[in-house]
Protein backbone atom coordinates (compact mmCIF):
# COMPACT_ATOMS: atom_id res chain seq x y z
CA UNK A 1 0.00 0.00 0.00
CA UNK A 2 1.25 3.61 -0.93
CA UNK A 3 -0.41 6.71 0.53
CA UNK A 4 0.73 9.61 -1.83
CA UNK A 5 2.92 12.33 0.80
CA UNK A 6 0.46 15.32 0.78
CA UNK A 7 0.68 18.56 -1.29
CA UNK A 8 4.73 19.50 -1.12
CA UNK A 9 5.56 23.35 0.58
CA UNK A 10 7.94 25.39 -1.59
CA UNK A 11 10.34 25.56 0.31
CA UNK A 12 10.15 26.23 4.05
CA UNK A 13 12.53 28.53 5.87
CA UNK A 14 14.48 26.06 8.17
CA UNK A 15 12.88 29.06 11.06
CA UNK A 16 10.21 26.33 11.88
CA UNK A 17 7.25 24.94 10.03
CA UNK A 18 4.86 27.33 8.23
CA UNK A 19 3.05 25.26 5.81
CA UNK A 20 -0.24 24.62 7.10
CA UNK A 21 -0.35 21.28 7.27
CA UNK A 22 2.26 20.40 9.81
CA UNK A 23 2.02 19.64 13.27
CA UNK A 24 5.13 20.16 15.79
CA UNK A 25 5.43 16.81 17.75
CA UNK A 26 8.84 17.39 19.12
CA UNK A 27 10.13 20.93 19.65
CA UNK A 28 14.06 21.27 18.76
CA UNK A 29 14.41 22.36 22.53
CA UNK A 30 13.28 18.64 23.51
CA UNK A 31 15.27 17.60 20.23
CA UNK A 32 17.87 19.18 21.76
CA UNK A 33 17.87 17.76 25.22
CA UNK A 34 17.41 14.39 23.80
CA UNK A 35 20.62 14.04 21.67
CA UNK A 36 22.55 15.48 24.71
CA UNK A 37 21.16 12.58 26.77
CA UNK A 38 22.04 10.16 24.11
CA UNK A 39 25.75 11.81 23.38
CA UNK A 40 26.46 11.42 27.28
CA UNK A 41 25.35 7.86 27.06
CA UNK A 42 27.70 7.17 24.00
CA UNK A 43 30.48 8.87 25.68
CA UNK A 44 30.17 6.91 28.66
CA UNK A 45 30.05 3.97 26.88
CA UNK A 46 32.28 4.62 24.23
CA UNK A 47 35.31 6.99 25.64
CA UNK A 48 38.82 5.52 24.48
CA UNK A 49 37.75 2.92 22.10
CA UNK A 50 37.90 4.80 19.15
CA UNK A 51 34.63 3.63 17.17
CA UNK A 52 33.12 3.79 14.01
CA UNK A 53 29.83 5.49 13.53
CA UNK A 54 27.63 4.44 10.76
CA UNK A 55 24.70 7.07 9.63
CA UNK A 56 22.06 5.76 7.65
CA UNK A 57 21.26 7.86 4.86
CA UNK A 58 19.77 10.39 4.30
CA UNK A 59 17.24 10.63 7.16
CA UNK A 60 19.71 10.72 10.01
CA UNK A 61 22.34 13.38 8.48
CA UNK A 62 20.50 16.60 10.72
CA UNK A 63 21.23 13.87 14.43
CA UNK A 64 24.11 12.28 13.08
CA UNK A 65 26.05 16.16 12.48
CA UNK A 66 24.34 17.10 16.36
CA UNK A 67 25.18 14.11 18.14
CA UNK A 68 28.81 13.38 16.98
CA UNK A 69 29.86 17.09 17.93
CA UNK A 70 28.31 16.21 21.22
CA UNK A 71 30.61 13.45 21.65
CA UNK A 72 33.64 14.13 24.08
CA UNK A 73 36.28 11.61 22.27
CA UNK A 74 37.51 10.86 18.56
CA UNK A 75 35.26 9.10 16.06
CA UNK A 76 35.81 8.12 12.68
CA UNK A 77 32.43 8.31 10.54
CA UNK A 78 30.90 6.50 7.41
CA UNK A 79 27.57 6.68 5.67
CA UNK A 80 25.31 4.56 4.09
CA UNK A 81 22.20 5.02 2.09
CA UNK A 82 19.21 2.47 2.30
CA UNK A 83 16.44 2.67 0.82
CA UNK A 84 12.91 1.06 1.73
CA UNK A 85 10.35 3.54 1.15
CA UNK A 86 10.60 5.23 -2.32
CA UNK A 87 7.95 8.16 -2.50
CA UNK A 88 5.92 6.63 -0.50
CA UNK A 89 4.63 6.82 3.46
CA UNK A 90 4.31 3.04 4.09
CA UNK A 91 7.50 0.76 4.06
CA UNK A 92 7.48 -1.15 0.84
CA UNK A 93 9.39 -3.76 3.40
CA UNK A 94 12.12 -3.97 0.85
CA UNK A 95 15.46 -2.50 1.79
CA UNK A 96 18.40 -1.93 -0.84
CA UNK A 97 21.57 -0.70 -0.11
CA UNK A 98 21.75 2.47 -2.60
CA UNK A 99 25.60 3.80 -1.33
CA UNK A 100 27.82 0.90 0.91
CA UNK A 101 30.36 1.36 3.15
CA UNK A 102 33.94 2.72 2.34
CA UNK A 103 35.44 1.50 6.00
CA UNK A 104 36.51 -2.01 7.01
CA UNK A 105 34.58 -2.49 10.15
CA UNK A 106 36.44 -5.60 11.06
CA UNK A 107 37.66 -5.45 14.87
CA UNK A 108 35.97 -2.07 14.89
CA UNK A 109 33.56 -1.21 17.52
CA UNK A 110 30.49 -0.18 15.56
CA UNK A 111 27.62 2.23 15.82
CA UNK A 112 24.60 2.47 13.69
CA UNK A 113 22.83 5.63 13.90
CA UNK A 114 19.52 5.99 12.07
CA UNK A 115 16.61 8.78 11.97
CA UNK A 116 13.46 6.24 12.80
CA UNK A 117 13.09 2.60 13.52
CA UNK A 118 9.49 1.88 12.47
CA UNK A 119 9.27 -1.61 11.62
CA UNK A 120 12.60 -2.50 11.80
CA UNK A 121 13.75 -4.26 8.75
CA UNK A 122 16.24 -1.70 7.75
CA UNK A 123 18.04 -1.72 10.70
CA UNK A 124 17.99 -5.27 11.64
CA UNK A 125 19.06 -5.92 7.81
CA UNK A 126 22.07 -3.28 8.18
CA UNK A 127 22.88 -4.98 11.27
CA UNK A 128 23.34 -8.32 10.18
CA UNK A 129 25.31 -7.46 7.57
CA UNK A 130 27.51 -5.14 9.29
CA UNK A 131 27.90 -8.35 11.81
CA UNK A 132 28.83 -10.68 8.94
CA UNK A 133 31.90 -8.24 8.59
CA UNK A 134 33.48 -9.45 12.02
CA UNK A 135 33.16 -5.77 13.95
CA UNK A 136 34.45 -5.91 17.51
CA UNK A 137 31.11 -4.98 18.53
CA UNK A 138 27.95 -3.84 17.28
CA UNK A 139 25.07 -1.08 18.60
CA UNK A 140 22.61 0.42 17.47
CA UNK A 141 20.86 4.30 18.34
CA UNK A 142 17.42 5.99 17.06
CA UNK A 143 16.30 9.34 17.51
CA UNK A 144 12.51 8.17 17.42
CA UNK A 145 11.16 5.04 18.04
CA UNK A 146 7.63 3.63 16.49
CA UNK A 147 7.26 0.69 18.76
CA UNK A 148 3.70 -0.15 17.60
CA UNK A 149 4.67 -0.61 13.79
CA UNK A 150 7.40 -3.00 14.49
CA UNK A 151 7.79 -6.17 11.78
CA UNK A 152 10.91 -7.65 13.59
CA UNK A 153 12.44 -7.98 16.54
CA UNK A 154 15.29 -5.39 16.93
CA UNK A 155 16.75 -4.62 20.39
CA UNK A 156 18.22 -0.86 19.70
CA UNK A 157 20.58 0.09 22.48
CA UNK A 158 20.07 4.02 22.43
CA UNK A 159 16.31 5.50 21.64
CA UNK A 160 15.95 8.98 22.04
CA UNK A 161 11.65 9.11 22.03
CA UNK A 162 9.53 6.96 20.70
CA UNK A 163 6.74 8.24 19.00
CA UNK A 164 3.06 6.90 18.14
CA UNK A 165 1.76 5.70 14.65
CA UNK A 166 2.22 8.80 12.55
CA UNK A 167 4.07 9.89 9.31
CA UNK A 168 6.98 12.41 10.88
CA UNK A 169 9.03 15.03 9.03
CA UNK A 170 11.65 17.96 9.84
CA UNK A 171 15.30 17.65 11.67
CA UNK A 172 16.63 15.66 8.76
CA UNK A 173 13.41 13.52 7.86
CA UNK A 174 11.72 13.82 4.50
CA UNK A 175 7.99 13.06 2.54
CA UNK A 176 9.52 12.55 -0.65
CA UNK A 177 12.59 15.20 -0.21
CA UNK A 178 10.75 17.80 1.70
CA UNK A 179 10.77 19.19 4.93
CA UNK A 180 14.04 17.87 5.82
CA UNK A 181 15.30 21.40 6.64
CA UNK A 182 12.61 22.01 9.64
CA UNK A 183 14.33 22.60 13.17
CA UNK A 184 11.28 20.85 14.59
CA UNK A 185 9.77 17.11 14.25
CA UNK A 186 6.36 17.61 12.50
CA UNK A 187 3.43 15.41 12.13
CA UNK A 188 1.85 15.86 8.23
CA UNK A 189 -1.75 15.81 8.79
CA UNK A 190 -3.65 14.07 5.71
P1 LIG B 1 11.84 0.71 8.93
O1 LIG B 1 12.72 -0.15 8.04
O2 LIG B 1 10.38 0.45 8.64
O3 LIG B 1 12.17 0.54 10.39
O4 LIG B 1 12.04 2.22 8.58
C1 LIG B 1 13.16 2.63 7.93
C2 LIG B 1 13.22 4.07 7.58
O5 LIG B 1 12.00 4.54 7.04
C3 LIG B 1 13.51 5.01 8.73
O6 LIG B 1 14.86 4.99 9.09
C4 LIG B 1 13.13 6.31 8.07
O7 LIG B 1 14.17 6.81 7.28
C5 LIG B 1 11.93 5.92 7.24
N1 LIG B 1 10.71 6.26 8.00
C6 LIG B 1 10.03 5.52 8.89
N2 LIG B 1 9.01 6.21 9.43
C7 LIG B 1 9.06 7.43 8.84
C8 LIG B 1 8.28 8.64 9.00
O8 LIG B 1 7.35 8.74 9.79
N3 LIG B 1 8.67 9.69 8.23
C9 LIG B 1 9.69 9.64 7.35
N4 LIG B 1 10.46 8.57 7.19
C10 LIG B 1 10.14 7.46 7.93
MG1 LIG C 1 16.31 6.13 8.08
Amino acid sequence: MTDECPEQQPGDPGAGPVARRLKVLIARDELAREVQRLAQEITRDYHGKNPLIIGILKGSFVFLADLIRLLDFPVEIDLVRLSSYGSATVSSGKVKMVHGLETSVRDRHVIIVDDIVDTGLSLSHFATYIKRRRPTSVKTCTLLDKPSRRQVKINVDYVGIAIPDKFVVGYGIDCNEAYRNLCDICVVEE
